[in-house]
């Protein structure tokens, strides 16, 4: 966080309907955990002025109205060099989900309360503003206690969306004798596998060299993150 105290948010409201800009700031005084920078009521000025405070966090009305509506400033946000996380506002008529992939990093529904505020932009802005090294993996195991049910083609699938929302994804097939993934993703047969690496401590290069990162057809489905290891 740029200025401020230590864990201070930095927030950017952008809002064109007066009441709600009002009910944002009712709900956020007599807090300090995070500032209010500005309120931005044009979409076209929403952009210069991301650059020139540097939020940690920007909160946009989806339904912004102007020359630059408030979807469309949300695709411009996420183009930036200066990469922001965005909160959404919207109401239950016009559902949003979250989509880091398209800088929807988190969705506020009407109406909210400054609890829900306080804890949807603290998510946010923790979850984007961490460095790599305290941020933590998920893991998810893909099993079923019996053969040629579609475990493979789930975790496959599972694995393509997930990098398609803009995670970085390693796909790992925890059956080592018996693992189809490598002819399912065409893997070369001299491509390095997982049974190369050490077998008492792994460290991240080790991990890096085994991994196998997608060139045939199904790289399309895989974007630039996405890796695969190479036995399964
Ligand atoms: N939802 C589905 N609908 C129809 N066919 C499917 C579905 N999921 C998987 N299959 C097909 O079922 C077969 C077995 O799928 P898959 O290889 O994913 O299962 P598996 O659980 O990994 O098998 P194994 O235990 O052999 O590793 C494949 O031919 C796959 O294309
Ligand atoms: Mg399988």
């Amino acid at each position: 966080m740029a200025n401020g105290t230590a864990d201070e948010i930095r927030l950017l409201l952008v809002e064109d309907v007066p009441q709600v800009a009002q009910y944002i700031r009712n709900l956020l005084s007599g807090q300090s955990s995070i500032k209010l920078l500005d309120v931005v009521t044009d979409g076209t000025k929403a952009v210069r002025q991301v650059e020139q405070l540097r939020p940690d966090v920007v909160l946009v009305d989806s339904l912004l109205q102007g020359r630059l509506k408030g979807m469309a400033l949300v695709d411009q946000l996420r183009r930036l060099d200066h990469v922001v996380p965005v909160v959404v506002l919207t109401v239950p008529q016009n559902p949003i989900e979250p989509s880091p992939g398209r800088g929807i990093h988190g969705v506020l529904s009407m109406p909210f309360s400054g609890f829900d505020l306080n804890s949807k932009v603290s998510a946010v802005n923790g979850e984007f503003h961490q460095s790599d090294s305290e941020r933590t993996g998920r893991i998810v195991a893909v099993f079923a206690p019996k053969g040629g049910v579609g475990k493979t083609t789930i975790a496959f699938n599972f694995a393509v969306a997930a990098s398609h929302i803009g995670q970085r994804t390693v796909l790992i097939d925890g059956s080592l004798q018996f693992g189809d993934l490598r002819a399912l993703l065409k893997v070369a047969v001299d491509a390095p596998s997982i049974l190369d690496l050490p077998t008492d401590r792994i460290q991240e290069q080790d991990l890096r060299d085994v991994l196998w990162r997608d060139p045939s057809g199904v790289a399309s489905c895989l974007p630039r993150r996405a890796w695969s290891s190479t036995r399964w």
